[in-house]
């Protein structure tokens, strides 16, 4: 296991960038099994889930070369239908890869993928869509078969609007002869950048970005070039690192618009920002000042950046409210702030944080992707030392986390344990 060390108290200074998206490689690498050609993908982060990806692209018997950020996958000679369990347990969302392997095979199988530090995580809505598609779904000790003679375009009505469901329902139905339409599909930066992805390889869809979504069935895809899209929720993550540290950084490679109401919180608290096309200049107060969010779907505050602006709240002069909609169990890093210092009461989905003046640097444990990189920004602030460990959660979703900070002015490195 590794650890980061954190000498607190350092303000960032400088500039950096943003990486590309996770949440948006993840289904547009699992998008390169249908086109049975040569996809080449640029600014893909080079972290732990776009290695996994890798593993199951090349377990399914696809050609894949990775160099930094650039990834060539050849999907022409593909030979498994089965995503491997060991890799469906690491890894959630490889359940993304049902809906490629369907739209192209008209059949998988795989394993139910295991819930995790967030809440259950179900796939219950992406199965209800597959069979609408007219897709069998068969379900025993932990496995799901899915087999058709043919899958039907139809409409499709998303009890909730679930990323993973509208991604999966838009890889099965592209190669579809027929309209499918998504209702109540998620609305997310990354479902716009799997339409345009997709469609540059030559499918037909629409809407993605509104709640309906509309895939025009083609015959035949082409191989395909594409830029990820940067990484929004990264960007939200040192924003708020130059916030809690009171510091000024420019950011850039930032699509303002996906992160606007983020932008409303930073300003809500007192940081001063310049924001220009593809960058962020952000000056922060002496003390950050209390706000309430709330976590809502796209385009509302994004569950992924609770737990990071948590920490920036902990020190904010009042009190903060935080209700968390989209996940159950999103609230587990908060033990390791109190740990250092934060006042914090949980109620069920409410969780009110009372500002101090001081946090403290003490060893904590990452619970999770985001709830670890939420200690990592309380470390930097805090008196003294912070050892957070467990930070192979944070390495599966953030590229050179550290050198980032580090170039920005923090006192923070890695250890192996
Ligand atoms: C995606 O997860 C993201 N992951 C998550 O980011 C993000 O938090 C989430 O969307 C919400 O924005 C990727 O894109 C790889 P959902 P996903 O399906 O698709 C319930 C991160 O930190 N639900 O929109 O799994 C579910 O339990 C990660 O980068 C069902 O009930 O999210 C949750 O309460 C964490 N049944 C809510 O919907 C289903 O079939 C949102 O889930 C599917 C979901």
């Amino acid at each position: 296991m590794s650890s980061y060390i954190i000498e607190g108290g350092k303000k960032l200074q400088g500039e950096t960038f943003v990486s590309g998206s996770k949440n948006a490689s993840l289904p547009i690498m699992a998008a390169s099994v249908l086109n049975r050609s040569i996809t080449k993908l640029y600014n893909v982060p080079n972290i732990h889930d776009t290695q996994m990806m890798i593993e199951i692209l090349k377990s399914l018997g696809c050609k894949v070369k990775k160099n930094q950020n650039k990834i060539v996958i050849d999907s022409s000679n593909i030979t498994n239908f089965e995503i491997p369990e060991n890799l469906m347990r690491q890894m959630r969302s490889s359940v993304i890869f049902a809906g490629a392997i369907l739209g192209r095979y008209k059949k998988v199988t795989f394993s139910y993928p295991g819930g995790c530090d967030i809440g259950s995580r179900p796939i219950d809505l992406h199965l209800k869509g597959f069979e609408k598609l007219g897709i069998a779904v068969n379900q025993n000790f932990g496995k799901i078969k899915c087999e058709t003679e043919e899958i039907k375009p139809t409409e499709i009505n998303l009890d909730f609007p679930s990323v993973g469901a509208t991604e999966n329902i838009m890889l099965a139905s592209v190669l579809t002869k027929g309209v499918t339409t998504i209702i109540n599909a998620a609305m997310e930066p990354e479902i716009i950048d799997l339409q345009n992805f997709l469609n540059k390889m030559g499918a037909k869809i629409s809407g993605a970005g509104s709640n309906i979504i509309k895939i025009q069935g083609v015959t035949k895809l082409k191989e395909v070039s594409y830029n990820i899209m940067p990484d929004r929720i990264e960007a939200g993550t040192l924003l708020c690192a130059a916030a809690i540290t009171g510091g000024e950084i420019n950011l850039k490679k930032v699509n303002v618009n996906h992160i606007a109401p983020l932008l409303d919180k930073l300003a809500h608290i007192g940081c001063k920002m310049q924001i220009k096309e593809n960058e962020v200049e952000l000056k922060a107060p002496k003390r950050l000042k209390g706000t309430d969010i709330r976590t809502m779907p796209y385009p509302g505050f994004p569950t992924d950046m609770q737990a990071i602006i948590a920490s920036c709240l902990c020190l904010a002069s009042g009190t903060s409210v935080i209700v968390e909609n989209i996940f159950e169990n999103r609230y587990k890093y908060m033990g390791e702030l109190q740990k250092m210092g934060a006042k914090i009461n949980i109620e069920g989905k409410t969780a009110v944080i009372k500002g101090t003046k001081k946090l403290y640097g003490t060893k904590v444990q990452a619970t999770d992707l985001r709830g670890g990189a939420s200690l990592v920004l309380a470390g930097l602030v805090a008196k003294g030392t912070t050892k957070v460990d467990n930070i192979e959660y944070i390495l599966r979703g953030y590229e050179n986390l550290d050198e980032k900070l580090k170039n920005l002015g923090a006192e923070i490195y890695k250890i192996q344990d």
